[in-house]
């Protein structure tokens, strides 16, 4: 009775894994290029995915089903910090449109636990989405200029840390 809903939580940990791997690809790439601000984002946003992995994986395991840890997608080499923002953005609205899809598929199959389940992912991948979003209008509205910023800011930080050192 509950296959099908197993499989929609295998499909969704294979994403989830996906996230993970390439929000911390981005993540060390950000702060390898000095911009602090963005290589947090990116952090913070692929540990929630690996809860969401965790949420996920727990839901498998109380239908009796087994959890396969296998990404989805292989990383994407990005290194220009716009082109990162863009696939993260639809990285998060593919994850919208299809937890909305499993969400309702899990309702037809009478399964209203986890169908609870992909709703409150929905919810915080929206939430991922906006704050890329809103990273993305940031770029675009100040260009290099705000990414400038961001490394000013580091060198500033790393400037006071030597002084109070000393
Ligand atoms: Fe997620
Ligand atoms: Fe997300």
């Amino acid at each position: 009775m509950y296959e099908r809903s197993i499989e929609l939580f295998n499909q969704a940990v294979a994403d989830e894994m996906s996230a993970v791997h390439q929000y911390m690809y981005f993540h060390f790439h950000c702060g390898d290029q000095g911009y602090d601000l963005l290589s947090g984002l990116f952090l913070r946003t692929a540990i929630e995915e690996m809860n969401h992995v965790e949420l996920c994986a727990e839901r498998i395991l109380f239908l009796k089903g087994e959890v396969e840890m296998v990404a989805s997608k292989a990383v994407q080499k990005i290194l220009d910090v716009e082109k990162m923002l863009e696939l993260a953005g639809q990285m998060e609205q593919g994850s919208i449109r299809d937890y909305n899809i499993w969400a309702n598929e899990c309702s037809a199959n009478a399964d209203s636990a986890s169908r609870k389940v992909f709703e409150a992912l929905v919810a915080d991948e929206e939430r991922h989405f906006d704050q890329y979003d809103t990273e993305m209008e940031n770029i675009r509205k100040f260009g290099e200029q705000y990414l400038a910023l961001q490394s000013i800011e580091r060198s500033k930080n790393l400037g006071a840390g030597a002084g109070a050192a000393i």
